[in-house]
């Protein structure tokens, strides 16, 4: 089975290709590679011993889509591609909203016209803001978002929902991601940011590696166990696998599906320095500072709709995690 993967050279979607590989089902990337590396291209060959189809695109290029429908048989698309930094958001909104929402327009219109309804979407846990309490279950209220990321991502939902609505042959699937972490356990693949790392663990593996001083830790006076905040962080194999799971349950099933894909459990960022160390052997340098705008204290997920309906659960731990990342950022501390 062929299964376009928007993003599919970015963290989570080059993850997510080499477990579709392993499970039989042949990935058809488009990248733009704005936020990507061609060379991700041959680790995946390396891991998966083979190279997917690759297109170097963009997918507010409606004609290059047409074209990719019109080559393959395609049965379903992951939607990865989309920009995320959530300063920057804030910074160029226009360049989010076009890329994002309009870059799921003008996909889904490609899609409908090839025929092909099927889509996984990634979406993110920052589309319930600042939830009433944990954990947070996929029924808990939307919208509530705190910057033009986050409503991009709210906003696509919205517009595939409506999409759902019109026509109830689709099969949407909204993935809300909680905090995506770790690497390939090869260490051949990994996050890559560019410039200074917005989030947690990327930054604590640039201070680990040395290329960073020291972590500044965004407050430690929320209302949690030590008083920094409290986070979801879930193994990106996991993730990749989760996607697997809804592709298998629901990916090609009409319905408009809805799951979070966490763990179920809060680690501290206190905690998460502590496991980089063990992971790495060495202390890792920080320092306690004001708490960032817009972090909300603590933030996890329900996972038993995932586990019920797609048979999938988080396997991997935070040790794992840590140390994947650390084989990763060890082997590539210049990244790709
Ligand atoms: P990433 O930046 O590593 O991957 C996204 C990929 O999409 C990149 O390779 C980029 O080059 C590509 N891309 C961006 N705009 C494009 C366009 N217009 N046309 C074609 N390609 C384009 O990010 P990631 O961490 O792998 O995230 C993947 C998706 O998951 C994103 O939509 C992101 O918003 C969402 N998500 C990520 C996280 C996270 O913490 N990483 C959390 C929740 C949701
Ligand atoms: C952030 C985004 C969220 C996005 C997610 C995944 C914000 C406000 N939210 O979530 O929209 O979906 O990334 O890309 O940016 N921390 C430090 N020092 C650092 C970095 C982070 O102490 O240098 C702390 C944060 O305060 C937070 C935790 O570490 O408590 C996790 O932060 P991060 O990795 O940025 O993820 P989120 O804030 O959960």
């Amino acid at each position: 089975m062929k299964v376009l993967v928007t993003g599919g050279m970015g963290y989570i979607g080059s993850h997510t290709c080499v477990q579709m590989i392993e499970a039989g089902i042949e990935p058809i990337i488009i990248d733009n590679l704005c936020n990507a590396k061609e060379m991700v291209l041959d680790r995946i060959e390396m891991i998966s011993g083979v190279a997917p189809a690759f297109y170097h695109g963009d997918i507010r290029d409606e004609s290059v889509l047409d074209s990719i429908f019109t080559e393959h048989d395609i049965k379903a698309v992951i939607h990865f591609a989309g920009l995320k930094a959530v300063g920057e958001s804030v910074a160029k909104p226009l360049e989010y909203y076009d890329n994002n929402v309009n870059g799921s327009l003008v996909l889904a219109r490609s899609m409908r016209k090839a025929g092909v309804k099927n889509i996984i979407f990634s979406s993110s846990a920052t589309v319930y803001g600042d939830p009433a309490s944990v954990p947070i279950t996929e029924s808990f209220p939307t919208g509530a978002t705190t910057n033009p990321y986050g409503r991009s991502k709210y906003m696509v939902e919205e517009c595939l929902s409506d999409l759902f609505t019109s026509d109830p042959s689709w099969s949407i699937t909204l993935l809300r991601y909680f905090n995506p972490v770790g690497a390939h356990p090869t260490g051949l693949m990994g996050e890559d940011p560019q410039g200074i790392p917005n989030n947690l663990m990327p930054y604590i593996a640039q201070v680990a590696v040395g290329r960073r001083e020291k972590l500044s830790v965004y407050g430690n006076d929320y209302p949690t166990p030590d008083g920094t905040g409290v986070r979801d962080y879930i193994h990106v194999m996991d993730l990749a696998d989760g996607h697997l799971a809804a592709l298998t349950h629901v990916g090609l099933k009409s319905g408009l599906h809805i799951y979070n894909l966490g763990t179920g459990k809060g680690s501290s960022v206190l905690d998460m320095v502590e496991a980089f160390s063990q992971a790495c052997g060495k202390g890792v340098a920080y320092e306690i500072c004001p708490r960032r705008a817009g972090d909300i204290a603590e933030c996890w997920a329900n996972t038993e709709k995932a586990e019920r309906e797609l048979g999938w659960k988080a396997t991997r731990s935070v040790k794992e995690m840590t140390e994947d990342t650390w084989r990763w950022q060890v082997a590539n501390p210049q990244g790709y």
